[in-house]
């Protein structure tokens, strides 16, 4: 019982350190911050699943770490990803013509960052590649692997959507979802376990460790 309480506790002060960090003052886009950096920073409110996009450069398995990916259709299944129009990894993907799509799990994390890295090469070897289980690679710590085929390629502003119509879906490992925000990654936890008082009951679910 004593366990539980202090895990409690733990987790409320983890909470609340989080919510003085993200709840600065209200302030509307002040003059000298321009509508670029309002974006920036509004995005950055937007917590998100943290995912690998995995293709092959040079005939090596690559990987790039993206959040703007989702869901379109499950007839026939497919997905979306948003990529950078200048990135190696782009020129990549519209090449092969096919993508994989790696979910992370929090065991991700040093793979995440690593094919995160702007402008270095996101060569997937040793610790970050993971055993093949489709035509395109996985990485170490993906919770699904989703093996996807490019159906249309659409340029939008600055960014590439590529939609991929999913040929195999695999679940290599299992561990809680990793996500993104306020730029920095974090676990969920489930509501519940704040379930200490009312005010917890409608916390924000999740806690950064
Ligand atoms: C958590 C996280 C999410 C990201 N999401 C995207 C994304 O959705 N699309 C994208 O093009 N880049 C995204 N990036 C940036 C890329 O990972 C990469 O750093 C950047 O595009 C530069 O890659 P380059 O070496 O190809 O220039 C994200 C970075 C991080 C850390």
């Amino acid at each position: 019982m004593q366990n539980i309480v202090d895990l409690h506790a733990v987790l409320r002060s983890s909470l609340a350190s989080l919510g003085d960090r993200m709840n600065t003052p209200a302030d509307d886009m002040s003059d000298d911050m321009s509508i670029a950096d309002a974006f920036r920073r509004s995005m950055s409110l937007l917590t998100a699943s943290v995912a690998v996009v995995t293709t092959k450069v040079e005939d090596r398995p690559w990987g790039m770490t993206i959040t703007a990916c989702c869901s379109v259709s499950t007839a026939p299944p497919t997905v979306l990803i948003s990529l950078g129009e200048a990135s190696a990894t782009t020129h990549a993907v519209a090449e092969q013509g096919e993508y994989g799509l790696c979910l992370m799990g929090t065991g991700g994390v040093a793979t995440a960052e690593f094919a995160a890295a702007p402008g270095r090469p996101k060569f997937l070897d040793e610790p970050h590649l993971a055993a093949p289980v489709a035509a395109t690679p996985c990485v170490r710590g993906a919770i699904a692997h989703l093996d996807c085929l490019v159906t249309r390629t659409i340029p939008v502003a600055d960014h590439v959507l590529f939609i991929g119509e999913v040929r195999g879906v695999s679940f290599p490992s299992s561990a809680p979802t990793l996500l993104y925000g306020a730029r920095e990654f974090h676990r969920t936890v489930p509501a519940l376990q704040l379930a200490g008082t009312e005010t917890d009951l409608h916390a924000l679910a999740y806690s950064m460790w």
